[in-house]
């Protein structure tokens, strides 16, 4: 089993880029993750501006990863658009650069670290967003220092008036939502690390292929207390900051499969307006 409590991100994901794409066929992902992030929260709130038929709309997606969430923006905003991927592991980079190769959907990736990709004085207006997502990206801030680095970077890439969405782990959840077996069924364990909630803390993630099986690969997101995060989204300049629930795609045929997700839920969004 891959195991990492690494201090680099960056080793970590350089480490598992090809396990993490198969951590994203669990059923939860579309159902609950996709259908949160996009029809709860991206597309009700860019409705004008989808419609409004601006030049382009230019979308920075943060911690990209492989380009799972990229390639869905781009599919969801097909005609003028201009969408860049950010990672800081190069290996997540080459497979979303591999899949773009193939599928020739115009997307840039770049690989950086987001907290320090451009500051004011290097970025041009012009090339400033409407739209910043990011899906489990602050999870990996261990300070408060740390996150603010983080919101200051997406603050800075945002256009005035622009709006940043984001899944993320539940930092909002009871106890009851750590170290909980229900969780298994749909791929992953979540473990408290301490006896007691600390910003700074680990969180582990331990996933599963088959839930009769040992884990296949564990990774540590952080603890940061809510109110920190709300905080910090205001010091930094944003005028407004709200959690989302997620919630699961009417559609999606055995809602009741999820029933034990949403008891222990452990995703949350973000939208924060600039
Ligand atoms: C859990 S994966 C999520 C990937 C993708 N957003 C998705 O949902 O499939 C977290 C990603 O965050 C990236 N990451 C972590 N810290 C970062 C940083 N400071 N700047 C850019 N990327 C970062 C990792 O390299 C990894 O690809």
């Amino acid at each position: 089993m891959t195991c990492n409590q690494h201090d680099d991100t960056k080793k970590i994901y350089d480490s598992i880029a090809e396990q993490y794409v198969e951590f994203k066929k669990a059923p939860f992902r579309t159902a609950i993750e996709e259908y949160t992030l996009f029809d709860v929260m991206i597309l009700p709130n860019e409705f004008d501006r989808i419609n409004k038929q601006q030049p382009v709309i230019r979308i920075l997606d943060l911690a990209c990863g492989d380009g799972h969430y990229t390639r869905k923006l781009k599919e969801r905003f097909p005609q003028n658009s201009f969408i860049c991927g950010l990672d800081i592991s190069s290996s997540m980079i080459d497979l979303a650069n591999m899949k773009e190769t193939q599928l020739q959907q115009g997307i840039k990736y770049v690989c950086a670290d987001g907290k320090a990709y451009t500051t004011t004085t290097e970025l041009h207006l012009v090339d400033q967003y409407d739209i910043v997502t990011s899906a489990f990206y602050l999870n990996y801030a261990r300070t408060h220092d740390e996150l603010r680095d983080m919101i200051r970077g997406i603050y800075i890439q945002l256009k005035a008036g622009g709006t940043f969405y984001s899944i993320t782990d539940n930092i909002c959840s009871p106890l009851d939502c750590y170290n909980n077996e229900k969780h298994k069924k749909y791929s992953f364990y979540r473990e408290m690390m301490e006896d007691s909630l600390r910003d700074g803390m680990s969180i582990k993630f331990s996933y599963y292929e088959n839930v009769d099986s040992p884990s296949s690969c564990c990774l540590y997101a952080f603890y940061i207390s809510p109110h920190v995060y709300e905080q910090l989204f205001i010091e930094c300049g944003f005028s407004s900051f709200q959690w989302i629930q997620a919630q699961c795609d009417p559609n999606y045929p055995d809602r009741d499969y999820f029933d034990d997700f949403f008891r222990y839920p452990v995703l949350i969004g973000i939208i924060a307006k600039k």
